[in-house]
């Protein structure tokens, strides 16, 4: 529609480059709506009304407009003819081209040795879900989890470890020999941490010795690394569980700890660019602009004991990946409570030309979920809602919403029903937005919940399943009747701006709501018709076509989110 209106304007010698043709506010005066007949009436000092009017009367003529009226002061209205939605339908091109970059993507970021708290669902749902947009519309990507694994928490526990098994050889510093198996849990692991930083909290000769061992670990001494790699192990295991669960997939699962080798090489580079400088016996890099409104700290890049922190591995991350993958961009799914962290990262990156200008690196910061009272979720006892328990809950809740009349796995199809329910809820609102925690409003079969989309397309796919078995075949559309087959028809040719609108927001919610609107609108349809009572046969093929291509887009959405389809429910 833009390319008509486009090669209109040339004829009247009017020249754009950006033109915007949307959905009609006023569906009473046409389906789309094209409003710069104003902008360029400023610009080359004509009447606005005269202009549209003139394109009004280009436009008529093809056979690509049901109708083309002029309002106001130049509004273009613009409604499709039968005709050419019957052949939009009839050559459906949801596939996009090759596109010769590489995105890396930055998600997950679980912590080891620490259970995976509500925090980190929003950055799984949000960044899987990007990831898989991007590989849709044709981008390479990397993704990688960024494992909390080293630094303070994994001294405490190490710390903790000796405390309670003083014997243990790993603690046995000229001891050479192999290192016997130790009986390590994921669930010790799990009461261990909240334990030992309790306890550092409130002694300071324990957190002086946490902060040594700290130290032993970062120096690779050979009985803690010993002991920090069998820690790993156990948790890895235990955190792919999860990521499994919510249908995220890594293809790294680095950490912090990789980063960790980069880091003298890196600051040999640095020395080389002079732009490291001491303040209080630490190394620092200033990062703060002219313009800035509020300060930025310098990066603190070495502690003045020699030890290095959170910002310094993220460095030498960037490092890392720049010097292994060279990725066009590389995208962070993080908190945005960590802005200024990756603010000061990234101008360091920058300044320190270990990422070159041309390279994007980018916050996607998101919101919190909340609990139903609007504050950080909490359990009742106060403590950090573990993600497990999260679902868990919601599981227990889909099971019992499960239609009783469905006897075989009941199981598999509340945790499909569960994880839908889940990662719809997160995707809805806009990233950067805070949401609470509603169980009885997610787990709803009504309004805008993964339960309804799940219902709708299994509702779709059933449909097809018995026109199959009846013998009725589709191959195109044929023709348009009822209004709400056209509003259908209409909301389908939205499918490429709702994808790249979301790719350049970086938010999911354009996704979520459009296969609201999708589901909605065949619904409505699917009321209107008895498709498959229907006599006239073309008219029946054609409604089973559609069908077939709303299905079609909303399993391609679906599978962009990460979300599984149950076979019924
Ligand atoms: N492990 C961190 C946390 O739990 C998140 C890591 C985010 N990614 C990064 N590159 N810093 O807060």
């Amino acid at each position: 529609m833009a390319d008509k209106i486009k090669d209109a304007l040339k004829k009247l010698d009017y020249e754009v480059d950006d033109l915007v043709v949307t959905e009609s506010n006023r569906p009473d005066l046409g389906e789309f709506q094209y409003n710069g007949a104003m902008a360029l009436a400023k610009t080359y000092h004509k009447n606005p009304v005269e202009i549209a009017n003139m394109l009004k009367d280009i436009l008529v003529k093809d056979s690509f407009f049901k109708d083309v009226n002029v309002a106001g002061p130049g509004f273009l209205n613009l409604s499709i003819s039968d005709e050419a939605l019957i052949n939009y339908l009839n050559n459906p091109d949801f596939s996009y081209a090759k596109k010769n970059k590489l995105i890396f993507l930055d998600y997950g970021g679980a912590n080891v040795a620490k259970s995976l708290h509500v925090g980190h669902l929003r950055s799984a749902n949000i960044g899987e879900a990007l990831k898989r947009l991007c590989n849709y519309l044709g981008y390479e990507t990397i993704s990688d989890t960024h494992l909390g694994d080293w630094g303070r928490p994994l001294g405490l526990v190490l710390l903790e470890l000796k405390k309670r098994n003083p014997s243990w050889l790993y603690f046995k510093e000229d001891y050479e020999g192999e290192y016997p198996k130790v009986e390590i849990t994921s669930a010790l692991l799990e009461e261990i941490y909240p334990y030992a930083s309790t306890k550092a909290k409130e002694d300071e000769e324990y957190l002086k010795e946490a902060q040594l061992m700290t130290k032993k670990l970062q120096n690779g001494e050979k009985g803690i690394y010993a002991l920090w790699q069998e820690i790993m192990e156990i948790s890895k295991k235990d955190i792919k569980k999860i990521y499994d669960r919510l249908n995220t997939h890594y293809d790294l699962y680095k950490g912090e700890s990789d980063a960790e080798k980069y880091v003298p090489e890196m600051l040999d580079y640095l020395d080389k660019q002079n732009i490291v400088e001491e303040s209080e016996g630490a190394k620092v890099i200033p990062v703060s602009l002219p313009n800035d409104k509020l300060e930025i700290p310098p990066m603190l890049l070495i502690k003045s004991d020699g030890g290095i922190l959170y910002s310094t591995t993220e460095l030498a991350t960037i490092y890392e990946r720049i010097k292994i993958n060279n990725p066009s961009e590389i995208w962070y799914i993080v908190d945005k409570r960590q802005e200024l962290h990756f603010t000061q990262v990234f101008r360091a990156a920058y300044k320190s030309k270990i990422a070159s200008p041309s390279q994007k690196l980018v916050f996607a910061g998101f919101g919190t979920m909340n609990g139903s009272d609007g504050k950080p979720f909490k359990t009742r006892d106060g403590g950090v809602m573990r993600l497990t328990d999260l679902l868990e809950s919601v599981k227990k809740e889909s099971l019992k919403r499960l239609n009783e009349n469905i006897l075989e796995n009941r199981d598999s199809i509340a945790e499909d029903i569960a994880i839908s329910t889940v990662k719809y809820a997160d995707l809805l609102p806009n990233r950067e937005t805070d949401y609470n925690f509603d169980l009885e409003k997610f787990c709803s079969l009504d309004g805008k919940t993964g339960p309804y989309i799940l219902y709708s397309t299994i509702r779709m796919k059933s449909l097809l399943a018995k026109a199959s078995e009846n013998n009725y075949k589709w191959q195109e559309m044929k023709m348009i009747k009822g209004s709400f087959t056209r509003e259908l028809i209409l909301l389908l040719t939205n499918f490429d701006n709702v994808l790249n609108n979301s790719f350049q927001a970086k938010s999911l919610n354009d996704i979520t709501d459009y296969l609201y609107r999708l589901a909605t609108s065949f619904n409505r349809f699917y009321t209107e018709n008895i498709i498959l009572k229907e006599n006239n046969e073309d008219l029946r093929e054609s409604w089973l076509y559609l069908v077939s291509i709303v299905y079609k887009v909303n399993k391609i959405l679906l599978d962009i989110l990460a979300i599984n389809v149950p076979e019924r429910m």
